[in-house]
């Protein structure tokens, strides 16, 4: 299905060619004075060179065979050359009608396999306010590459083959040196007990993290260690397990309530069985070389504005590092999926990394010419002070505690006005909250840095998740109420109108397709906020000066229920891209 632009265009196209002016000239495009019109057509002004005519000519021309087309309201050539226009009520309904009854608003289906790599939590550190974004993000990328016909595979890549690991392993050495994994002369089976409890383990890191900046020679065993979990040695290689028995339930916990889910728990150990077929391979191919003892592959280009340091693909002690896990992963994940698009959803910082990764990549020709390595970097979660996101003592905030800081803001706004039973409002605020959350997160341009703040991302009001929740449970009450008086919501049609409010609307119900689209190709959750907070607006101004309910005539009525039918519709289609969801009452 074409969009309304596709279709007004092609017939500006037809109207330039007819007057022998070249078909690219007549795009149409949304007016930038909505005052004056609703879309306009610049082509006259960029002909008039071409066709050494005062552009107000080969306006005049255009419009003259567009005048009586009825699918403009009003077309008008205005100096200098610019063509102003109204699309007709009737043929915008037409198209609503036809649109809301074509599957996903008639998206090109792109049928592309795409990895997204997002969450990337690293095993046994605690979920803090960091580990928001590259979830939150990543899980709506997911969801709207996936809505435009592809399929998508989402791996959250978990970070369990790091320094962390060997930390630990250190920290519990000390504590529980009887252990019999510190038993060197130990040949028995190990224990299928865990040597500690989860809450055991969540202290254990910090105080190992916090040791090793201090003592060398610590952090030094830790670093040994770690490469000792790699090369499989038995003792550390079940602690190791046990780590991430106690570990992986409670981070499929956490990221259970932030609504995001994986296909793939995959972690950054899973890449070790690759690893060998990966060094072949950079070795074969001539692109490995030494340098102070590691192996590194070169990868700056000629034209670089940086200089790009090699790509370290081993370390002199052996232990693989970060880059060779995810050139290891990208081996494994063409021979499971061999994926026409990768994303990775990381922290900006690690622009380097992905650079490096993508040209080893390309260059060891590990992914097939053609395929799209994407790297979508986020920016940080600032607090009020623009600084990174602490708790009021200067802690880490874990996610758990953020979750409850904003469920608990809502909470409170919806006892302020409204008279409802307390558990049901704890129940409500939870979903309301999350909206908070990401929407709060998702509506900034995911490059950027944002303020988290959470008195205003838990308003009702403004360009809040809460106000599209309550713009959408609004929709649903008006429709409950006109089935309750015995109507039907189903098989209506939306009618023309000469009423601007409900014109603005069905304009902007209209655009859903290419905002999608758009969304889906520029990897933006940020457009399709930016796009419901419109429309959110659009219906409200529509809906406070139209009497739905009260409205006698029963023919017109059945359209205002068939078009905030469809708005509702659009709504909630969107924020399930986003990761959310609608309560029935709030
Ligand atoms: N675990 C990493 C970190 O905490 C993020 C992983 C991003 N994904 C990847 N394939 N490298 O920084």
């Amino acid at each position: 299905m074409k969009t309304l632009l596709e279709i007004i265009t092609e017939e500006f196209e037809k109207a330039f060619e007819e007057k022998g002016y070249e078909k690219q000239l007549g795009r149409v495009v949304v007016s930038n004075r909505p005052d004056l019109c609703q879309y306009q057509c610049n082509g006259a002004m960029a002909g008039a060179k071409k066709y050494h005519k005062a552009p107000i000519m080969i306006a005049n021309d255009v419009v003259e065979v567009l005048q009586n087309n009825d699918k403009f309201e009003m077309i008008e050539a205005v100096m200098p050359g610019f063509i102003n226009m109204n699309l007709s009520s009737s043929f915008v309904a037409d198209y609503l009608n036809e649109l809301k009854d074509s599957e996903k608003y008639g998206v090109e289906a792109q049928d592309k396999t795409v990895v997204v790599d997002y969450g990337g939590a690293n095993v046994a550190k605690p979920l803090h306010v960091g580990h928001l974004r590259p979830a939150v993000i990543g899980e709506s990328v997911k969801r709207i590459k996936e809505y435009v016909g592809n399929n998508v595979i989402g791996d959250a890549h978990l970070g369990d083959w790091g320094l962390q690991m060997g930390l630990i392993i250190m920290e519990l050495k000390e504590r529980q040196p009887d252990l019999v994994y510190f038993d060197e002369s130990y040949t028995g089976e190990y224990p299928e007990e865990p040597p500690f409890t989860l809450d055991e383990l969540s202290e254990i890191y910090p105080t190992a993290s916090a040791k090793s900046k201090e003592d060398a020679a610590f952090k030094e065993a830790a670093q040994l260690a770690t490469v000792k979990i790699q090369q499989e040695y038995p003792p550390y290689l079940a602690l190791w397990k046990h780590i991430m028995s106690v570990s992986l339930p409670d981070l499929k916990k956490n990221y259970n309530n932030l609504d995001v889910d994986f296909d793939l728990w995959k972690g950054e150990s899973d890449a070790k069985p690759y690893i060998p077929e990966l060094m072949d391979i950079l070795e074969k191919k001539g692109l490995s070389h030494e340098s102070q003892g590691a192996l590194v592959v070169d990868v700056a280009e000629e034209g670089d504005k940086k200089e790009l340091p090699p790509c370290i693909v081993r370390k002199s002690d052996g232990a693989a590092l970060y880059a060779t896990s995810d050139l290891g992963t990208i081996i494994q994940r063409q021979k499971d999926f061999t994926p026409n698009e990768y994303i990775y959803v990381a922290d900006k910082r690690q622009e380097l990394h992905f650079t490096q990764v993508f040209r080893v990549a390309k260059k060891a020709e590990l992914v097939p010419e053609g395929t799209k390595l994407e790297y979508m970097g986020f920016g940080t979660v600032n607090g009020s002070d623009g600084k990174p996101f602490k708790t009021r003592d200067g802690g880490v905030m874990r996610l758990e505690m953020l979750i409850d800081q904003i469920n608990d803001a809502v909470y409170q706004k919806m006892m302020e006005n409204r008279s409802m039973d307390e558990a049901e409002a704890r129940d409500i605020s939870k979903t309301v909250g999350l909206a908070a959350l990401k929407y709060g997160d998702l509506s900034n341009q995911a490059t950027k840095d944002y303020i988290f703040d959470i008195e205003r991302f838990a308003s009702f009001e403004g360009n809040t998740g809460p106000y599209i929740l309550y713009t959408i449970v609004r929709i649903k009450s008006i429709l409950e109420k006109y089935q309750a008086e015995g109507n039907s919501v189903d098989g209506l049609e939306i009618l023309d109108t000469d009423k601007n409010e409900q014109m603005n609307l069905m304009l902007e119900v209209s655009k859903v397709k290419e905002v999608i689209e758009n969304a889906a190709e520029e990897l933006a959750p940020h457009k399709i906020c930016a796009y419901i907070y419109d429309l959110s607006n659009v219906f409200n101004s529509f809906y406070h000066s139209t009497k739905i309910l009260a409205e006698t005539d029963a023919e017109k009525q059945k359209g205002y229920v068939a078009l905030i039918k469809m708005t509702k519709e659009v709504l909630e289609t969107c924020i399930d891209l986003l990761g959310f969801k609608a309560p029935e009452r709030m």
